[in-house]
This record gives C-alpha cells, sequence and structure tokens, in this order.
C-alpha cells in the first residue's frame, strides 16, 4: 500500500504491507521508531519495531536513506505527532546505506550542498514536495487546454531555424569536429552533415505551432526548450520546458484572457489538489525567510501569495505607460536602477520589472505593445510603425514568466521586417505560405514552466525546480 492511502485510514489492526526509504530511526533498547517515506506523500508513516521481535543486527541496518519493507498491522497511535502508525511484524532490508557515507543526514542541508547530490534530493522533503508540484502543474496544462478544445502538438526538437532570433542556439551536427569539410569557399560544408543542412536544438516551438493553428485551430506544445544565453542567473536555464498555446482568430486582447486564465488556473489546481505540500513549503518559506533582513522579507506567505493572484486581475498597461511610471519613479530619479529608463526603446530589466510588480502596482502586470527593435521579428506592427503587439507578463518575485504576441499575418509586413532583421526568408518559406494561402489573425505566447513552478513552490532558484539543471559549466547528472 502507499503510505498516502494509509495515512487516511483508520487504524483497525488490518495487515499491511509498505515499502520505503527510512527517513529516521530514533528509539531505545526496547523499541525502535522508524519514520518511512515513500514519495506518494510528504508525510512519513511510523514504524514501531520491539526490539524483541527483531535481531539486533537488522535493526542496527534501519539507517537513514535505507530501503526496507515492512509488514505489520495498522494500529491507533500511542504517540502523538500521528493518527496511525504501524506495528511491524516483519522487516526486510531490500537496500542498506552506510551511516558514514550516506550524504544526506537527518538534518537540513543547503540547497546548494543537495544540487550537487541532485541523484538523491529527491529524497529531502522540499524536492519531493516540488517535484510532486511540478507533476501537478503538468497535469493541470494539458487539462486546461484539452477542456478548452486545443490540441497538443510535438513540435520538432531539432530544427534549422531561431525562432527568437537571439543566436543563442546549440548547434547539432555529427560532423567530425576534428576535420570538417569545407566547401569551396573554404566554409564548413553542412550539406555533408547529418541533415544536409546546418541544424540546432530548438529555442521555441512557436512557429511550427503557428502552422498547427492555422489548421487545427487552436494548439499548444509542451516541450523542452534550448538556449546558450551565457546568463548564470536564478531564472535561466539552458535547457527549460515551456508551454506554447497559439490561437486562430485570436487577438492580442484575447490572448491576454487566455494567457490570465491559464495561469490562473494552472495555481488553483494546485490548491485544490496538493494542499500539503503547498503548506510545507509555505512554512519553509516563512522559515527562510525568518533569516533575512526585514526589509528583504515578502510581504505574503506563499499560499497568501498563489491565492492573491487567483483574487486579482493583473495590471495592463501599454510599454509607453511602463516607461512612463518608470522614469519618473523614486529609484529612477534617485539613481537607484542599475539601468536608468531614459525613454522610449530601453528595454526593461528585471529590477524594472520587479519595481513595477512589487512596488507600484502590487499585482501581476501584462505590459503590451513594445518597441518593435526589442522584440521579435514575427510580432505584428502597429499603426504607428513602431511598436508591435507583444505582450510579457511579469510575476512577483519572478519578473517575466509568459512572452507572446499577436502574430503578423499580413504577408508583406511580415517580409519587410524579416528583411529589416536580417532574418532569412529562403529559410523560412514554409512560414511565410501560412501567410501566402489562407492567412489570419492569430495569437499565442509561451509560458516558462520553471518559472511558474518556482512561483507555485516559492523556490528561489529555478536549478531547485527541475530535476537536473543544464546551465553554464553544468551538465552533470
Ligand atoms: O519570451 P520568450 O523568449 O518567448 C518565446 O520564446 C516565444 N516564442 C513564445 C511564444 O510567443 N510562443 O520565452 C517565453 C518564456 C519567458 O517568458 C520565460 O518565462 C521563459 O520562457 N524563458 C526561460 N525560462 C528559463 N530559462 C531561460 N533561459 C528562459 N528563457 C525564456
Ligand atoms: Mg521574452
Amino acid at each position: 500500500m502507499k503510505i498516502k492511502e494509509i495515512l487516511q485510514s483508520e487504524g483497525n489492526e488490518q495487515k499491511i504491507h509498505v515499502k520505503g526509504w527510512v527517513r529516521t530511526r530514533r528509539g531505545s533498547k526496547h523499541v525502535s521508531f522508524i519514520a518511512l517515506n515513500d514519495g506518494s506523500t510528504i508525510n512519513s508513516i511510523q514504524v514501531v519495531a520491539e526490539a524483541s521481535d527483531f535481531d539486533e543486527e537488522l535493526v542496527k541496518q534501519i539507517t537513514t536513506g535505507s530501503c526496507i519493507s515492512v509488514s505489520g498491522k495498522l494500529v491507533a497511535s500511542k504517540g502523538s505527532g500521528q493518527a496511525v502508525e504501524i506495528l511491524a511484524k516483519t522487516i526486510e532490508i531490500l537496500g542498506g546505506a552506510d551511516a558514514d557515507e550516506y550524504p544526506l543526514q537527518p538534518k537540513k542541508h543547503s540547497l546548494e550542498f543537495l544540487r550537487e547530490k541532485a541523484h538523491l534530493r529527491f529524497r529531502t522533503n522540499t524536492f519531493s514536495a516540488v517535484f510532486r508540484l511540478r507533476h501537478a502543474l503538468t497535469f493541470a496544462v494539458h487539462k486546461f487546454f484539452n477542456d478548452k478544445g486545443f490540441f497538443n502538438l510535438h513540435t520538432p526538437i531539432i530544427t534549422g531555424t531561431d525562432a527568437e532570433g537571439a543566436g543563442e542556439i546549440f548547434q547539432v551536427t555529427n560532423l567530425d569536429l576534428e576535420n570538417l569539410p569545407k566547401n569551396e569557399e573554404g566554409k564548413i560544408d553542412f550539406s555533408a552533415d547529418f541533415f544536409g543542412s546546418k541544424t540546432n536544438l530548438t529555442v521555441s516551438g512557436q512557429l511550427e505551432a503557428e502552422l498547427g493553428a492555422l489548421a487545427l485551430g487552436q494548439v499548444y506544445t509542451f516541450g523542452p526548450t534550448f538556449r546558450a544565453e551565457n546568463s548564470n542567473t536564478s531564472r535561466h536555464l539552458s535547457e527549460f520546458w515551456m508551454i506554447e498555446p497559439e490561437v486562430a482568430f485570436a487577438d492580442l486582447n484575447e490572448n491576454m484572457d487566455l494567457a490570465e486564465e491559464f495561469l490562473k488556473y494552472c495555481i488553483q489546481y494546485c490548491i485544490e489538489n496538493n494542499a500539503e505540500d503547498l503548506q510545507f513549503l509555505d512554512a519553509r518559506m516563512e522559515e527562510e525567510e525568518s533569516k533575512l533582513k526585514k526589509e528583504e522579507r515578502s510581504e505574503m506567505g506563499l499560499l497568501e501569495r498563489l491565492q492573491f493572484v487567483i483574487e486579482n486581475n493583473f495590471v495592463r498597461l501599454t510599454y509607453r505607460e511602463a516607461i512612463d511610471v518608470l522614469r519618473n519613479s523614486k529609484p529612477n530619479k534617485k539613481k537607484k536602477f542599475q539601468y536608468p529608463i531614459n525613454g522610449f526603446g530601453d528595454d526593461l530589466q528585471s529590477e524594472h520589472e520587479r519595481y513595477l510588480v512589487e512596488k507600484k502596482y502590487k499585482k501581476p502586470v501584462i505590459i503590451t505593445d513594445y518597441p518593435k527593435g526589442i522584440k521579435a521579428f514575427y510580432m505584428r506592427m502597429n499603426e504607428d510603425n513602431e511598436t508591435v503587439r507583444a505582450m510579457d507578463i511579469l510575476f512577483p518575485t519572478i519578473g517575466e514568466i509568459v512572452g507572446g504576441s499577436q502574430r503578423e499575418e499580413r504577408l508583406d509586413k511580415l517580409q519587410e521586417r524579416m528583411e529589416e532583421m536580417d532574418v532569412c526568408q529562403k529559410e523560412l518559406w514554409w512560414y511565410l505560405e501560412t501567410r501566402k494561402f489562407g492567412t489570419c489573425t492569430h495569437s499565442g505566447f509561451g509560458l516558462g514552466f520553471e518559472r511558474l513552478i518556482m512561483f507555485v513552490t516559492g523556490m528561489k532558484n529555478i536549478r531547485d525546480v527541475i530535476p537536473f539543471p543544464r546551465t553554464p559549466q553544468n551538465a552533470e547528472f
């Protein structure tokens, strides 16, 4: 039986068989109390082993981290802290864990330490809670879109395009790097490469999702994306998961409505289905924050913050309005921003995003209509010919969580932008054909899945919400 199920049962002396990993063993000469966890829930079951029933040598092997199989009966607990406990009849050691060598001691370890032990960190309360929530959010994403009649589309992981045009791509090749084939001009001959052309890992499934939307109506992707940004921050991964819906006939306003509804749904889903894990993480965050200086602490606890986001409308403002607010803000006037805001055209840095969300509006904020110069080629041009129908959603403590736009559906305008931005039209002939044949208004966005998990779990470093993080200089495990 799974421990989750056992803990919901009454202790009527019924026979129980359970397997799991030992969190702790304490007790006396006469009796041992074993906290056993099998990952099904944050809570462990207490196993009581009377010394008279067991071989002393066996009991000694029941150390933190060892894996055991227990048979016995479930009874109402005599102690406080748990309603039921297992009176063990037989215990089998399935896999021992040498107490001197096992890296996880029954005490609090730092997240940095646990990152180096990523193969074992699932066995801690914090990480098991985070990864159960990661699963719940995955499920919520699919449920949300399925219930709305979207189709999940698997877009390619190996591609020849750089959808975002930022050049942060990982090349994919099976050419012998020591001995590269060259063409007549002395350049690398990619026609000799595996796919007969230059390829890379995808930075986004958007362009292919657009092709799907212009036939299936509403699609979404949910896959890994790869970016060779050399930004070693707490919010960037080199390999992360992105959810990208794409909707035919939707304009930017409908796109924002969808994104807001989607984010609230995912958070609500966790509140309803993962209460125990969230309560644990809420308490954990409170404890972590108590170590900070008062001015660095968040105004809200984790659960309170999640509820707050669900209950309030996101603030919507244009980039021009945001720049005005920022230019006239106290930190800008007092030269407290590392990147001062001078005016139109300035890119928003995370310090600006956090000011708007955490200080000014104290709510999630959606900024629209950015200058064309700081956004990708595919965004729809506004009448002013200076701004595009982009939207970024900014979240408290996270900054940008969603980036999206209404797409340029007019062939001539799209070609114009590609020319200006030096995007190769020949390579994207298939993308352009959707504008040539049966084009229509359409929009979509990308949600950084790990950033959503950070928000829901209160974890402050993105490396702690993905099982095995890939970051510059690190691809272990
Ligand atoms: O804003 P981005 O670059 O948008 C796109 O890729 C569009 N093609 C999406 C679309 O319209 N279909 O990325 C979308 C989101 C960001 O808002 C952020 O949450 C996340 O992806 N993201 C990252 N997450 C972790 N590590 C990174 N290096 C990330 N880069 C972007
Ligand atoms: Mg973005």
